[in-house]
């Protein structure tokens, strides 16, 4: 339940190690003015950095404050830890160019390249409404109310700014992103994050996670960019699957996680290895073969996600699923040929539907006091 540090070459909230429960916002800028929006992430900026220490997002606090305004912060956070406490903030392509072609904010020749649309992929049931964005903030801790209390107070400093185009909570991670964390469990049931980009891999996390020097644009330099995905599971259908198929889907024994044909968790899958009848053991349209780096030209990501429950959908099913999370230095080199792959084959398509998705680049770090998020771009 202790503090993350806010300030760093790099925004917390990426290879921090994975909290237990999200709270994601994008958000549409609704001022014309550039200096409005920028005095806004100024002041976000300032608030994050209190409330990943554990303080009121404003300086007098919630229950401090003259009787005749509003409190400068909500207050159900009161009395709670920093709970690691994380929030990280990204940019969506709507923001240099929005849906009109119109640039609202002179950011349109500071686009990254690597922002660009994500295609339509074969399969997706994307609700636009939750989809897309102006602006992100992921904010990660290991207390709901810490996270949910982060959000409601940046949405509060930016009314009139920016408005709420959606959120999503997340109640369990999905992934690990460090060798010193246990690996958790999605809704299928399976561990999920064994094969993820790790934060000790000093090297990959260079080639595959963190925009290098040369990729452009400067601003960029230290960022890393986002994709998020609403994946709802269609879970009634899964628990009807029996235990060998779900295995032969995922490509993973359940119980350890070991690649089929492996004994341990951690034992590099073996795509050439045939069974008895012939047939490969880990199958041509498993789902950890098609989004293995080497049938992606070596393409990594560092998963992030985390497993959600909407209530129900009035049909008598959960409304369940992965908010999948994954950051990476190319979307275009990692994510898209991924996807593309796991759209078109992966068995797994039949249990689950890709309902929202989101594309964001987020800048670096937050050096010190005074330096605000996405300062290098403004
Ligand atoms: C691996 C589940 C969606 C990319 C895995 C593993 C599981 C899993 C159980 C094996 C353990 C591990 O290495 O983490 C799921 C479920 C999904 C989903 C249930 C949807 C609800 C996606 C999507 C992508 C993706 C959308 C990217 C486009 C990967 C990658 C690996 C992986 C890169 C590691 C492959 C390797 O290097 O062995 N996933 N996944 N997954 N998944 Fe997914």
């Amino acid at each position: 339940s202790g503090a993350v540090e806010f300030y760093g070459e790099q925004q917390a909230g990426i290879v921090t190690l994975a909290q237990d429960r999200l709270h994601f916002v994008a958000f549409d800028v609704v001022t014309k003015s550039r200096d409005r929006l920028v005095e806004m992430l100024r002041e976000w900026t300032e608030a994050a950095a209190r409330m990943a220490a554990g303080k009121d997002a404003g300086l007098i606090g919630a229950v401090d404050g003259i009787p005749e305004a509003p409190p400068d912060d909500t207050g159900e956070a009161l009395g709670l830890p920093p709970s690691g406490l994380t929030l990280t903030i990204g940019f969506g392509p709507s923001l240099f160019r929005n849906a009109d072609g119109v640039d609202r904010f002179g950011l349109a020749a500071q686009r990254p390249a690597a922002l660009a649309d994500l295609p339509r992929f074969p399969g997706d049931a994307l609700d636009p409404k939750i989809s897309g964005g102006d602006l992100c903030v992921q904010a990660c801790a290991n207390d709901p109310q810490v996270a949910v209390h982060a959000i409601r107070n940046l949405a509060r400093i930016g009314f009139g700014t920016v408005s709420v185009r959606w959120s999503q909570l997340g109640f369990g991670r999905t992934s690990s992103t460090s060798t010193a964390q246990a690996t958790p469990r999605n809704l299928f049931g399976f561990k999920d994050g064994t094969a993820n980009l790790k934060a000790e891999e000093e090297g990959l996390l260079r080639d595959h996670l963190w925009v290098q020097p040369g990729d452009g644009p400067s601003w960029m330099e230290g960022g890393s960019y986002s994709v998020t995905r609403k994946i709802r599971m269609l879970v009634e259908t899964w628990d009807r699957t029996p235990l060998a198929e779900q295995e032969a889907i995922v490509g993973r024994a359940k119980g350890s996680g070991a690649p089929l044909g492996g004994k341990d968790e951690f034992d590099e899958p073996d795509f050439a290895v045939k069974g008895e009848d012939g047939e490969p053991t880990i199958a041509e349209v498993a789902h950890v073969r098609l989004a293995h780096p080497d049938q992606n030209g070596g393409a990594r990501l560092l998963r992030r996600g985390y497993n959600f429950v909407d209530g129900s959908d009035g049909l008598g099913r959960l409304n369940a699923g992965l908010f999948f999370i994954a950051y990476q230095r190319d979307p275009r080199k990692q994510f898209v040929p991924v996807q593309t792959a796991l759209a078109r084959n992966d068995v797994m398509n039949e249990y689950i539907r890709h309902v929202s998705s989101g594309l964001f680049a987020c800048p670096p770090g937050v050096r010190e006091k005074g330096d605000f998020w996405g300062r290098a771009l403004f």
